[in-house]
């Protein structure tokens, strides 16, 4: 099957069955997110994955009541650095010339470049730049999971100041910004899943200039 008609089979699922996906599977997802291209390559977010029933059950409370939240497998919470500060900047430049052994004068004043433009910025402006960052790898866990066969639900139906108290997160310097429950459809239980897909035709989306 092409990757085109994967992803026409994958939906955004509204009931999950509470079956466990594998391990292995799991990782490769999680390995897709860290994969992500970021700005600037600074990956400014982290992921929790959340298996612990009694804390899904918690979250679901804040999270319109979406059965996903529960019955996945695990659920994935990405969330965005607060603030860019020179800690954060630095810590994802020195590892990059420690990865790769060497210092590189371009890559040395583009630092710089980020150091003098970001933290200075408001907050909210950061973090906002930040939460952008956490779509694109939100997108490559959905893609690996359809790879892999797994269903899963994007979705922002929750209230993120409610999620980030549950999780602690705003003492870690995080927001929370997607959620994106990870299993298998309830077959049954789920309106969407022989719906047909909706979407724009090509030339409502795409302008050839
Ligand atoms: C950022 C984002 C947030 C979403 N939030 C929700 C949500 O909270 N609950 C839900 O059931 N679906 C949610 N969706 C799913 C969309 O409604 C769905 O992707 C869209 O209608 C297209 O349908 P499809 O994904 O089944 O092709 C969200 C999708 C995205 C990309």
């Amino acid at each position: 099957m092409s990757f085109l008609d994967k992803l026409n089979q994958r939906y955004a699922t509204k009931a999950m069955n509470g079956e466990v996906v594998s391990q292995e599977k799991i990782d490769n997802i999680l390995e897709a997110i860290r994969l992500a291209p970021t700005s600037s390559g600074l990956q400014p977010f982290e992921v929790f994955v959340i298996t612990d029933n009694a804390i899904k059950k918690q979250i679901r409370e804040i999270a319109w009541n979406q059965s996903p939240v529960t019955d996945c497998s695990h659920l994935l919470v990405f969330a965005a650095w607060d603030n860019y500060t020179a800690d954060r900047i630095n810590h994802m430049f020195d590892l990059t010339n420690e990865i790769r052994g060497f210092k590189n004068e371009g890559w040395e004043n583009y630092r710089q470049q980020l150091l003098a433009g970001y933290p200075p910025r408001d907050a909210e402006e950061n973090f906002e730049h930040a939460a952008r960052q956490t779509y694109i790898a939100f997108m490559c866990a959905i893609a690996q999971a359809t790879f892999e066969g797994v269903d899963s639900t994007p979705m922002e139906g929750f209230d993120p100041n409610a999620l980030d108290t549950i999780l602690g997160l705003r003492e870690k310097g995080l927001r929370s910004t997607i959620l994106l429950p990870i299993g298998y459809r309830d077959a049954e239980k789920d309106w969407l899943v022989d719906l047909v897909k909706v979407r724009k035709p090509m030339d409502q989306l795409v302008t050839i200039i």
